[in-house]
């Protein structure tokens, strides 16, 4: 049976950051993440017994070499006897740019074989199978705020508030489209095992998170831009200081941090969030989405805005 799922990418306010368990790529830390709308990745899985693997097309160009992870993802959940698939995912953004787009990919990945190989799991197990892939992945199952707790034995997943609650904006400030050098995976490890500030992030998330959900709670702006910034910079301290630096950022992402600051000194609702990527995120106001669209637009460097609003959670869809 063929089925389609689409999903949306989703960024982190508070950061995940390092993992506990490789194998099973279970996170050190829970984080909080507001799910976009716009941006996405659409998959189509199609069983088919006439084949002897699976095939899998990213924007229409075949890709063996993310074969075995999506392979892994669908054996977890259909088992490694299930019938061979062709799988085709196409987004809508750059790939693998720090923009999240495995978070979104493996989300419509595990709804969409849900449907195609009738495993009929409930949200909670399909975000814990997202996760298995990519840790962010697990948070784009749900749309609007959403928490991932790190459990004791699996991640645990809850909406804090839904889309239309809390209608922020966000305008993603694209300073390169390639690929980033190395994945998150790879840098989560490089500072776990080097980073002097690791064991400091990992005893101060607790905190952020109660700060992050006290916010989102009594819906303040203000103290949900303070601590996110605070954790987005504490996740870049952290790859700063391992060994070897993970610096993701290039200069025009340092000059949009500028321009955030700039608009925030005029009383702008805005405030920025930045991913293992050069990419700035600005979160605002809705009002404000469209000055911070423009002053972003003018900063050297910036190749592309995209403006987005909050979105819903990884779904089936018809085609
Ligand atoms: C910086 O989810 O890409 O975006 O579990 O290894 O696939 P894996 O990592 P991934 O890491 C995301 C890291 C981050 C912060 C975040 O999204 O919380």
């Amino acid at each position: 049976m063929s089925a389609h799922a689409f999903a949306h990418p989703n960024i982190a306010l508070i950061k995940y950051w390092g993992k506990r368990d490789r194998q099973r790529n279970l996170p050190a830390v829970g984080s909080i993440s507001i799910t976009l709308s716009e941006l996405g990745t659409q998959m189509r899985i199609r069983p088919d017994a006439d084949l002897s693997a699976d095939q899998l097309s990213v924007n229409g160009e075949a890709r063996d070499s993310l074969l075995p992870r999506v392979s892994a993802c669908l054996d977890r959940m259909a088992g490694a006897s299930r019938l061979p698939a062709r799988i085709e995912s196409e987004a809508n953004f750059p790939l693998a740019a720090g923009l999240a787009s495995s978070a979104s990919a493996f989300a419509a990945l595990v709804v969409a074989a849900n449907e195609a190989y009738q495993c009929d799991q409930p949200q909670q197990q399909l975000a814990q199978l997202a996760g298995a892939a990519s840790g962010s992945a697990a948070r784009s199952l749900y749309g609007g705020f959403v928490e991932l707790d790190k459990g004791d034995t699996d991640i645990e997943l809850q909406c804090l508030a839904p889309a239309g609650d809390w209608p922020l904006a966000v305008v993603v400030a694209i300073t390169e489209a390639g690929p980033k050098p190395v994945s998150s995976g790879e840098a989560m490890e490089i500072s776990r095992k080097t980073s002097p500030f690791y064991g400091r992030w990992l005893e101060q998330q607790p905190h952020d998170l109660d700060e992050a959900r006290s916010a989102i709670e009594g819906r303040d702006f203000e103290r949900l831009a303070a601590i996110s910034e605070h954790s987005c910079l504490k996740m870049h301290s952290v790859m700063w200081g391992s060994r070897p630096p993970l610096i993701y950022w290039n200069s025009a992402t340092v000059a949009c941090m500028e321009a955030v600051r700039e608009m925030q000194a005029r009383g702008v609702g805005v405030f920025f969030t930045i991913d293992a990527g050069p990419q700035l995120k600005a979160v605002c106001l809705p009002e404000h989405s469209a000055e911070v669209e423009k002053s972003l637009t003018q900063v050297a460097g910036v190749i592309e805005t995209r403006r987005c609003g909050l979105g819903e959670g990884a779904r089936i869809t018809s085609v």
